[in-house]
């Protein structure tokens, strides 16, 4: 049987997965899995998350969080490798070869690290700085060719590609592929307090998590800032908020947006908010379910990290050693 082409994606423990990570990514993610076509690594960026202000007696917890956050929205560890970055020592160790060849003017560039800069003045870290070398490493090792993503990862893959290049010049061959990102149709979720920003965890009241109960998502979509007109119309630039709601009923229903649009074209802005409210709350009530079977016992999710985790660590540590032969550090 040929194998199949790899794909890889990760997302970092540090607080609980909105709707914009759900339709940006791990819907995709899942929806990848099942069609069959890749051979699958989804991970837990917990090396990457440690770049961010936290408590280190916390993070064990959004680590097993995240684990049952993967597995409740349908990622199966018979189908998929789903590991945890930091028990795959390959990736530190690839990280560090490729930082001695990334251009300091292109890391730079990235507005990740420009706006995390400024969000978290008192704590710039040089980890925060070289964030997607890492990143590069976490897919180049696996011989990737997509990364599913949202559209603020981007950036991140365009400088994995380069990286992949500048080492395969520099070093001969072709160690390493250039991969592809992968977008869904709503790779920009945004906020439902200001719709001119994307929803982000470090603005908690801005997001729908997956695992609000349904009174607070009703409370929430209730308070959505949209506009003072009246007619339902989907219109991004002159209608961000209500544009932006419309988005995430189409993409839980498999229609487009406009189509929502037109078939609430009598409604008000309160009955469709209502229609919202409860297809959010039905959509993500079996996720609800499963993640509080399955983090009920911790134990379990453990195991399915250090499970997968050796899997990956096969893959990685051949690569591994083909780039120290290359690089000069093995015979
Ligand atoms: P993070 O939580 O930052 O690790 O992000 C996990 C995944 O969710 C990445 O693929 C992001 O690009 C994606 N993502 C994060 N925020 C959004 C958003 N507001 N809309 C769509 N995708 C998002
Ligand atoms: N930087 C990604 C994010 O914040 C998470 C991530 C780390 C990732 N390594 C990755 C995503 C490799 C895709 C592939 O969302």
């Amino acid at each position: 049987m040929a194998t199949k082409p790899i794909l890889v994606s990760g997302m970092q423990p540090s607080g609980r997965l909105h709707i914009g990570n759900y339709l940006g990514a791990l819907k995709n993610f899942v929806e990848l899995q099942d069609f069959g076509d890749y051979q699958c690594y989804f991970f837990i960026a917990d090396l990457h998350s440690m770049t961010e202000p936290y408590e280190p007696s916390e993070k064990r917890r959004q680590i097993i969080n995240l684990t049952a956050d993967f597995l409740a929205a349908g990622i199966d560890p018979k189908k998929s490798v789903v590991f945890l970055q930091s028990l795959v020592p390959a990736h530190s160790e690839l990280a560090w070869i490729l930082n001695t060849i990334t251009p300091m003017g292109e890391l730079e560039r990235m507005t990740q690290f420009k706006d995390k800069s400024a969000r978290q003045e008192a704590n710039v870290n040089a980890g925060l700085f070289t964030y997607p070398v890492l990143m590069a490493a976490d897919i180049l090792l696996y011989g990737t060719r997509v990364v599913p993503v949202g559209d603020d990862q981007l950036q991140h893959l365009e400088l994995t590609r380069t990286v992949a290049r500048k080492f395969n010049t520099r070093f001969g061959g072709t160690t390493f592929m250039e991969p592809k990102g992968l977008l869904t149709k709503t790779p920009r979720v945004m906020s439902l307090k200001d719709p001119s920003k994307k929803m982000s965890k470090s603005q908690p009241e801005s997001c729908l998590f997956l695992d609000d109960e349904p009174e607070e998502i009703a409370a929430k979509i209730a308070r959505a800032v949209t506009d003072s007109d009246t007619k339902i119309a989907y219109d991004p630039e002159k209608k961000p908020g209500l544009s932006n709601l419309l988005e995430i009923y189409a993409a839980l229903t498999h229609l487009e947006p406009e189509a929502v649009a037109k078939e609430f074209s009598g409604a008000t802005y309160a009955e469709f908010k209502k229609k919202l409210t409860s297809l959010v709350s039905s959509y993500f009530a079996e996720f609800r379910a499963n993640k509080k079977k399955l983090m009920a016992k911790p134990n379990t999710l453990i195991k399915v990290l250090e499970s997968g985790s050796k899997k990956a660590a096969k893959v990685a540590d051949v690569k591994m050693a083909e780039v120290k032969k290359k690089v000069g550090l093995r015979a």
